[in-house]
């Protein structure tokens, strides 16, 4: 199915989570991405932990070398391309030590070239601007082991732009199915999806269903259940 303008939305998924297909950033992405696809899109995911990324050396030569170049020849070279064609980028990380996975954070210092070195005020902070002018989306879909929403400040601040997805104590995704605070945050996420794909906004309710908010009672259910199962593991 094609949206109403018959174009077909490029969607490039990038998911820094070492687990890969295992994980429960893999289910909770694959969630989105595949409503997305049934919106029509085109969808490409990859796992960063296969990539052959560089660490960036702070050279410069992106900027005043070689514009726009970056001095190593790995995967990058096909991914700046590729998230410059997408019309929307998607993220995925688990939440380590209260940041995003070093994965990610490795790419994304790749993505100097991307930026011009010019200072500029935006939003009474000062930035670059891009070297490219498309505008693209991009979602950050992160998940977390603890239920507190505390878990994605760091993500936020690094992403201010985004549509954020937050999943604290990320096993509910497949423990807590069947109870309607998580059948409500599912299908959030899959009616973002599809909006997003169709080109429709994200009302303030819909943004604020896709950040997970636990009431105490489920806290506390999810804290007893985890101590339960820790406890059993123990060996
Ligand atoms: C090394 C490490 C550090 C973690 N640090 C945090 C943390 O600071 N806060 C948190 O809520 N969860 C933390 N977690 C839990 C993960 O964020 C959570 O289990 C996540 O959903 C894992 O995603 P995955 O299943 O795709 O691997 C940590 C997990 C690991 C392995």
């Amino acid at each position: 199915m094609q949206n109403s303008f018959s174009y077909i939305m490029k969607i490039l998924a990038l998911n820094g989570s070492p687990r890969k297909q295992n994980g429960m950033t893999d289910s909770l992405l694959d969630l989105f991405l595949d409503s997305a696809e049934a919106a029509g899109a085109e969808v490409t995911k990859h796992y960063i932990i296969d990539l052959d990324i560089n660490g960036c050396t702070g050279c410069f030569s992106c900027w005043w070398k070689t514009p726009g170049k970056c001095i190593y020849r790995d995967d990058m070279d096909w991914l700046i391309p590729a998230i410059l064609e997408s019309d929307m980028t998607v993220f995925a990380t688990p939440v380590y030590h209260d940041n995003i996975i070093h994965y990610l954070q490795r790419l994304r210092e790749r993505t100097l070239p991307l930026a011009l070195p010019e200072f500029i005020i935006s939003n009474g902070e000062t930035t670059h601007p891009g070297r490219y002018h498309k505008t693209r989306k991009t979602v950050i879909i992160a998940t977390a082991g603890f239920p507190e929403s505390s878990a994605f400040e760091v993500t936020e601040r690094l992403f201010g732009d985004a549509t954020h997805i937050h999943l604290p104590s990320s096993v509910m995704i497949v423990h807590g199915k069947d109870l309607p605070i998580i059948q409500d945050f599912m299908d959030a996420v899959k009616t973002a999806a599809e909006r997003l794909v169709k080109g429709e906004g994200l009302d303030d309710e819909l943004k604020k269903r896709l950040k997970l908010v636990y009431p105490p009672e489920i806290k506390e259910m999810i804290i007893n259940q985890h101590n339960e199962m820790s406890d059993k593991m123990n060996p």
